[in-house]
């Protein structure tokens, strides 16, 4: 997710879900092409299982995208065909490429070539009025013939103009049965369920039917949700660690990225939303937000939020 699933962010989530794997934010292929590749391809290699995605429409910018995907040793590459953007649009790629099912084959079977990684398409349900269940399956067919054998579908269609990203992530219905279908009639695919999941009631429903549930703004926003239903589907061999545990655990990378020159607030910006919902979380939030933008800020920034929350409560909590 664009600006949220940073490497600071995918650092502090890997924390609380060991199992989970985790999408970079998405990456345009101009970026890597004719960019800082760097910049946007680092990370830290806790983070593995990770998965870059790549936001593009010409065959042979995504080929070295992938091939450089492999290089910095990413787990997967994902093309995005599911955002709606205006600027994305402008360069032809996103959720407007569902209407060009060769074009996405060509930029699969070119991704496929130039790497070994597993290559995934995370697209939408439909665009604009183009939203019939034979739009979506024309899409899947060439993609698959491709060689993609995994896909995450966000359960609503996409307006291409008239709506906000923001307003394209809420206003379109989710219509969860229109996935559970596409698993029904592929069932050697694996799909990947994908839009308004919250609770860990809704991902055991939607296993039922599909093959994985990717979790966005939910667990984002919530990461001791995340690290809870990470130990909830896959287990863990040690006890889940307390909110506060976590916190203590993300001290020394938060050091090391300090001492390289990054600003703490870029940091704890991702863990806001830790305490959501317990005694103190307010204080937590409003002292990281008004001291950790503040010039010269460090790790004591976070050891005083982290004394507004009585560790008690949020262990109790942990506990139940
Ligand atoms: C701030 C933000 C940035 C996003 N950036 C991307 C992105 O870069 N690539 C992508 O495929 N989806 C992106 N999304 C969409 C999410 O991946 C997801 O499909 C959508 O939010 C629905 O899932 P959710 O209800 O679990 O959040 C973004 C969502 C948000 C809120």
């Amino acid at each position: 997710m664009l600006d949220w699933t940073t490497p600071d962010a995918r650092y502090f989530l890997r924390l609380c879900a060991p199992h989970t794997l985790l999408y970079t934010e998405m990456v345009t292929s101009g970026a890597v092409c004719r960019g800082d590749a760097e910049r946007h391809l680092r990370f830290h290699p806790a983070e593995h299982p990770v998965a870059v995605q790549f936001g593009g429409s010409e065959p042979e910018a995504l080929a070295r995208c992938a091939a450089e995907a492999e290089r910095y040793g990413y787990d997967e590459v994902n093309l995005n065909v599911g955002c709606p953007s205006d600027r994305v649009q402008s360069g032809r790629f996103g959720a407007c490429l569902m209407a060009e099912p060769e074009l996405v084959a060509s930029c699969v079977a070119a991704m496929r070539a130039a790497s070994s990684l597993p290559v995934t398409v995370k697209t939408r349900i439909g665009i604009d009025h183009q939203d019939d269940y034979s739009f979506l399956r024309r899409l899947v067919d060439a993609a698959r013939d491709a060689g993609c054998t995994s896909f995450i579908i966000h359960a609503r269609k996409a307006w291409l103009s008239g709506l906000s990203p923001k307003e394209n992530r809420e206003i379109p219905p989710l219509d969860y049965s229109r996935v559970y279908r596409l698993k029904q009639d592929y069932p050697q695919l694996e799909i990947v369920i994908n839009g308004g999941v919250r609770s860990l009631d809704e991902i055991r429903e939607h296993l039922r039917h599909v093959d994985g549930v990717m979790i966005g703004r939910e667990a984002y926003g919530n990461p001791y949700a995340l690290a809870q239903w990470d130990a909830a589907v896959f287990g863990r061999d040690d006890p889940l660690p307390s909110r506060h545990e976590l916190v203590r655990r993300y001290l020394p990378y938060i050091e090391q990225r300090l001492a390289r020159g990054a600003r703490l607030a870029s940091m704890t910006r991702h863990i806001l939303g830790l305490f959501q919902g317990l005694p103190g979380a307010r204080g937590w939030r409003r002292y990281l937000s008004e001291h950790a933008p503040r010039a010269g800020a460090g790790v004591e920034v976070v050891e005083a939020a982290l004394a507004q929350v009585p560790e008690q409560a949020a262990e109790v909590d942990a506990a139940g």
